[in-house]
């Protein structure tokens, strides 16, 4: 069943021209809370190949400007108003280029990050977090003070500490699950909206994710679509 429903986003991208079958995930949180709404400025984070950065052009009537990132190279989209940057979130060069390119403060920040997966849950989830962390640093430097975020997290060991550091920096979250989200997957999208004047910002959660491995043992490849510890209870709502 599930794989029915896979392959019904699949290839209802394929029919619709989008680049991924995230696109609907995306538009699945927008159409619940509308954070595209008066937004003219957007950073997509992880925006390979390209899916989000559609959907965000086209909510945004091809105008404003909607940058994506990513260490892959996104084929070039027939959208004016879409610019991309090939490069390293996480590297303070590609995080300037990104200041300097937007020249003002955005209204959405989108974070669909994911790392490669080792199939070492422990590194697997440390990364994804670490990903996720980056995004609200940037976000703390670059978001409007009544901007949105939308960020994926893997809901493994590390991400209630990180809905936390989400707490600390906005006045208000939502915990979300997409419809168009695999129900077997462990990710789910934090919405958050509004900076809190006075935030606290996650510090020294750059640790050497290295080191964490060596003491672990592989228990098997995990497929990063289909990491463990659903918690369903947590979920705020899954939205449709
Ligand atoms: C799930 S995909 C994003 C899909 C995209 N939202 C779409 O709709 O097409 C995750 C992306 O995160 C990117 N990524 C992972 N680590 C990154 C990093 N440090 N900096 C930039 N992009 C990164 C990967 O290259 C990958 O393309």
């Amino acid at each position: 069943m599930h794989e029915r429903k896979n392959e019904h986003y699949y290839q209802k991208a394929k029919q619709e021209g989008y680049r991924s079958r995230a696109s609907y995930k995306l538009k699945q949180l927008n159409d619940e809370y509308h954070f595209f709404k008066n937004t003219k400025k957007v950073l997509d984070l992880g925006a390979a190949p390209g899916g989000w950065l559609q959907v965000a052009s086209e909510a945004l009537n091809n105008e404003g400007l909607v940058i994506g990132v990513d260490l892959k190279e996104i084929e070039p989209l027939e959208m004016d108003n879409i610019e991309t940057i090939q490069g390293d979130a996480t590297d303070p060069e590609v995080q300037n280029e990104i200041l300097e390119r937007f020249n003002g403060k955005v209204d959405l920040i989108l974070s669909d990050m994911a790392p490669n997966v080792t199939g070492i849950w422990e590194v697997d989830d440390l990364r994804q977090i670490y990903l996720a962390r980056i995004a609200l640093v940037i976000a703390d430097k670059l978001l409007k003070t009544d901007g949105w975020m939308v960020v994926k997290v893997f809901m493994g060991p590390e991400h209630e500490s990180f809905i936390q550091d989400m707490r600390n920096v906005f006045e208000k979250l939502f915990i979300v699950k997409p419809k168009a989200s695999r129900k077997s997957s462990a990710e789910i999208y934090l919405v958050a909206k509004n900076l809190k004047p006075k935030r606290i910002l996650p510090s020294d959660f750059n640790k050497n994710i290295e080191e964490v491995i060596l003491d672990e043992e592989d228990e098997g490849p995990i497929p990063g679509d289909q990491l463990p510890f659903i918690e369903e209870k947590k979920i705020t709502k899954q939205v449709h």
